[in-house]
């Protein structure tokens, strides 16, 4: 049987704080990133764009032999998944698998709150396709879910100003907006994959002890339990430590930010879509 790495795949460089943490937990096997930069942001577009994009990036990770898929992206997740998981996977690839990252985190979310008021910070894309509330009301019915879209953390991030005065001043008045709908929110999910870069950002202007879940170990402890469960995928995964990188965008300008997601030096090569 042919073996091939895990693809993981982001609108740009926010998959890289996931990949960081299922090459954590899951060394053994080999990987290949691909981060759209020559499109991103992809949260404010579209759904047709970012399905349309999200398909085109799948299916050149299928090209490169990726036996399973991981959209490391709320947005491609939100508004993307769930058309190839049940419309393009027969056509183009009945053998491989496409998961997202939502799941895996309203799975779990229900156990963590006290309350049962959960805050959602994501994309408008993520935001606007209800997929959190959603997803969350299948396993904790009872839990009410509050939503705040924050189209200014992405440019913010990938502008590397994530340090800066401005960074406060936006994510200051998106989290006020969240906790002007309930004052009983104990949890929060950083439903965007480049968020985690504000961390320390978002925990300055939160109220004391508040649950804050990041995805990257979530994922990475799900993506290993989805495994164990689906030998006939595992079987096609290849196992030799190695991880490449492709871009959409200049391969330089990505190794030049991409350590700072990433927490190590990575050299990309472009990939011509
Ligand atoms: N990192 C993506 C996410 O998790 C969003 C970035 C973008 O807008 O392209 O939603």
């Amino acid at each position: 049987m042919n073996k091939n790495p895990i693809g993981i795949f982001d609108s740009g460089y926010g998959g890289l704080t996931v990949l960081k943490e299922i090459v954590k937990q899951l060394p053994q096997y080999d990987y290949i990133y691909l981060g759209d930069n020559a499109r991103s942001p992809y949260g404010t577009r579209s759904f047709e764009t970012i399905y349309e994009y999200t398909l085109e990036c799948v299916k050149q990770l299928f090209d490169k032999g990726c036996p399973l898929v991981i959209l490391a992206c709320n947005t491609a997740s939100a508004k993307a998944l769930r058309n190839i998981q049940q419309k393009d996977l027969i056509k183009i690839a009945p053998n491989k698998r496409v998961l997202g990252v939502i799941r895996p985190t309203t799975e779990l979310v229900g156990k963590l709150t006290k309350t049962g008021h959960i805050g959602v910070l994501g994309t408008s894309g993520t935001v606007s396709s209800n997929s959190y509330p959603i997803e969350i009301a299948k396993f904790f019915p009872d839990v009410k879910v509050f939503q705040e879209a924050c189209p200014m953390w992405v440019p913010l991030v990938e502008n590397n100003e994530f340090n800066s005065i401005g960074a406060d001043y936006f994510i200051k008045q998106n989290i006020d907006h969240l906790f002007s709908q309930s004052n009983k929110i104990d949890t929060i999910i950083l439903g965007c994959t480049h968020y985690p870069l504000l961390i320390e950002k978002i925990k300055k202007h939160l109220p004391p002890n508040i649950n804050l879940i990041s995805q990257g170990e979530i994922v990475s402890g799900k993506l290993s339990e989805y495994l164990t469960r689906h030998p006939e995928i595992e079987q096609q995964c290849s196992k030799g430590n190695n991880i490449e990188f492709f871009t959409t965008d200049s391969a330089e300008n990505f190794d030049a930010a991409a350590s700072i997601f990433y927490g190590e030096a990575v050299h990309s090569k472009h990939l011509s879509l």
